[in-house]
């Protein structure tokens, strides 16, 4: 088993070396590899995803990402900034399916700032898709009276689509999950979120999933507008089992969902192909306004860890063993700032790490 290991840019590295470093306890056999992704990978080789990189990462059984971006690559060219490296990934290793679950921790309620009734037993996982819509659509660009792609462009465009493959796939994906929850006492309902009021793409998505549906009549099904959707994330977020959503759609409601729990430091994801090759990294950002200070939360790199251990690697008793070494850390009091609350016991990167490590047993 391979594993390779992308830090990033950011916080990335500090967050990364800590699940490496509970990776490293766990007596496992798996060989791990280092390399250059997104700004970091920029300075050095003049590419966000340089070829050694790609190659690496189609290579290995998994993908151990941190974060990239940076403010200083924003005057790149949309090819070369950071972004493109993750993108990249996505799209060469064909990694559509995207789990973000945002399960709210019971020691963490205070910190989420909706009340404790609305979010406490919190669990849910959103499903989003990664390889397509107006994020890979063609054609886009810029376009000035006369030609080119130029500042002081007049006029900017991006094309969603999907096609029916792609929406089936990824709603087999959703009612499977949705199935597995099931059997483990979650509701079994399937919420897929569109515009099919506007769009045409998403009413086609509407159609698709809604056939898929019948071939799952233990799983209910329903739909919502993306705009209800993301008020009802706040207003009753209980109300949701699995949400399947375009790869748009997805980007702002899981980072909607994500602070139902109290912060995105805590939230992990994996993003899979078919092969169950996987990508796992932290649904949050790399953060350059706290990088280099040892204070990020690592607990979503080293529960996206456990993750990797679980759809990728094939060892779910070591991926339980990391999540409940992370309750206990919890439970002991130990928080990083961005979970801190009165009475508990402020840590920085490493200190967390460590006490993760410590409690694995
Ligand atoms: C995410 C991020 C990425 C996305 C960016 C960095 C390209 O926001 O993983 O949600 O939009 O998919
Ligand atoms: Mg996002």
């Amino acid at each position: 088993m391979k594993i390779a290991v992308l830090p990033g840019d950011g916080i990335g590295t500090e967050i990364v070396a800590e699940a490496v470093k509970v990776l490293n306890v766990l007596d496992l056999k798996f060989e791990m590899e280092t390399a250059l992704v997104g700004g970091a990978a920029f300075d050095a080789f003049g590419h966000p995803l340089p070829e050694a990189t790609l190659k690496l990462a189609m290579a290995s059984d998994a993908v151990l990402f941190g974060a990239v971006g940076d403010w200083k690559y924003d005057t790149l060219d949309r090819p070369l900034r950071p972004e493109q490296a993750i993108l990249g990934l996505r799209k060469h290793m064909g990694l559509f399916a995207n789990f973000r679950p945002a399960i709210c921790y019971e020691q963490l309620v205070g910190a989420s700032s909706l009340k404790p009734e609305l979010i406490s037993g919190l669990d849910i996982l959103i499903i989003r898709e990664l390889t397509g819509d107006i994020y890979f659509g063609q054609p886009r660009g810029r376009r000035t009276a006369t030609d080119g792609h130029f500042p002081g462009a007049e006029e900017a465009f991006d094309t969603m689509r999907y096609s029916k493959p792609e929406i089936e796939r990824i709603a087999h994906v959703a009612f499977q999950a949705a199935r597995k929850r099931k059997a483990a006492d979650k509701e079994g309902r399937v919420t897929s979120v569109d515009k099919a009021n506007v769009l045409e793409t998403f009413q086609f998505w509407k159609d698709v999933v809604t056939e898929v549906g019948k071939e799952y009549p233990d799983i209910a099904l329903d739909h919502m507008y993306v705009d209800n959707a993301a008020m009802q994330l706040v207003k009753e977020p209980k109300r949701f089992d699995v949400v399947v959503t375009g790869n748009m759609f997805g980007d702002i409601l899981s980072d909607e969902a994500s602070m139902l729990t109290g912060s995105i430091g805590m939230l992990p994801s994996a993003s899979l192909n078919t092969k169950n090759q996987g990508l796992y990294e932290p649904s949050h950002g790399s953060a350059p306004d706290i990088a280099g200070k040892g204070v990020a939360n690592p607990l979503a790199t080293i529960l996206s860890a456990a993750m990797m251990l679980r759809f990728s690697l094939n060892q779910p008793e070591a991926a339980q063993r990391i999540e409940a070494a992370v309750q206990k850390v919890l439970a002991q009091g130990l928080r990083t700032g961005d979970i801190w609350s009165e009475g508990t016991t402020k840590v920085g990167t490493a200190q967390m790490g460590e006490a993760v490590v410590k409690a694995l047993g």
